[in-house]
């Protein structure tokens, strides 16, 4: 049975309103019929681009919108949180834990918890970052990110290349069976063959690569 792969664009805090209107059209113009059945595109804008994307995207469902976070909070007086209460219905996935919300805003293990339960509780499936073995893999969750602080790039998507053994190993090393195994950290359009033709990698997570609709295009192409 073929293996359906995902590719999920984490485009972090870049891109204006304007940016991101070109994107999407840029790249829907493109053709997705070979796609269809092996890979499924998850794009986590920023938050105030997701519900324009939504509406975009919500007639092609190889093509699903994700969070780059929630809040650990379910709702109430938090301001400028932004809640898996409110996502609820706009976004599938939810990325949770990823090295840079764990390095610049101390996120402990605690928080990450409270984020994938809300995150559950609202119908959001959290994609959880981790970097090596000691960040904890919680069994509720069904998409595993391996994501070394040291592999991901400065913003371009050229950073360094993690080898496909290391990357394996660290699936090893994580006790990863039956959870699905996302490799990110300097993926883009040259190297993504590497990775997504082996068995054990049901996906991709690009940064950097994924600001250009043409670059991920390939990178998604390089998936079927
Ligand atoms: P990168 O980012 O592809 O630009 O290295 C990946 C990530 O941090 O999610």
């Amino acid at each position: 049975m073929l293996r359906m792969k995902y590719i999920i664009a984490n485009w972090k805090a870049n891109k204006t309103f304007a940016e991101v209107q070109k994107w999407i059209s840029t790249f829907l113009q493109h053709n997705f019929d070979n796609i269809k059945n092996s890979v499924h595109i998850v794009v986590c804008p920023p938050s105030p681009f997701i519900h324009y994307l939504y509406e975009e995207t919500k007639s092609f469902d190889f093509i699903s919108i994700g969070s780059q976070d929630v809040s650990q909070y379910e709702d109430g007086t938090y301001t400028g949180e932004v809640t898996a209460k409110s996502l609820s219905g706009l976004v599938s996935y939810a990325i949770i834990g990823h090295s840079e919300r764990r390095s610049f805003f101390n996120e402990t293990e605690e928080l990450i918890k409270k984020k994938i339960d809300l995150a559950k509780k609202y119908s959001i499936e959290p994609i959880l970052c981790v970097r090596n073995t000691s960040d904890t893999i919680y069994e509720s969750v069904n998409f595993i990110v391996g994501e070394p602080p040291e592999a991901i790039s400065d913003g371009s998507g050229k950073g360094k290349n993690l080898s496909l053994e290391k990357v394996l190993n660290m699936r090893n090393n994580l006790g990863i069976t039956t959870q699905k195994y996302i490799y990110g950290g300097s993926v883009n359009e040259t190297n993504i063959t590497s990775y997504i033709s082996n068995e054990h990698i049901d996906g991709i997570l690009p940064g950097g690569a994924s600001l250009d609709p043409d670059r991920f295009y390939s990178i998604v192409q390089q998936s079927v």
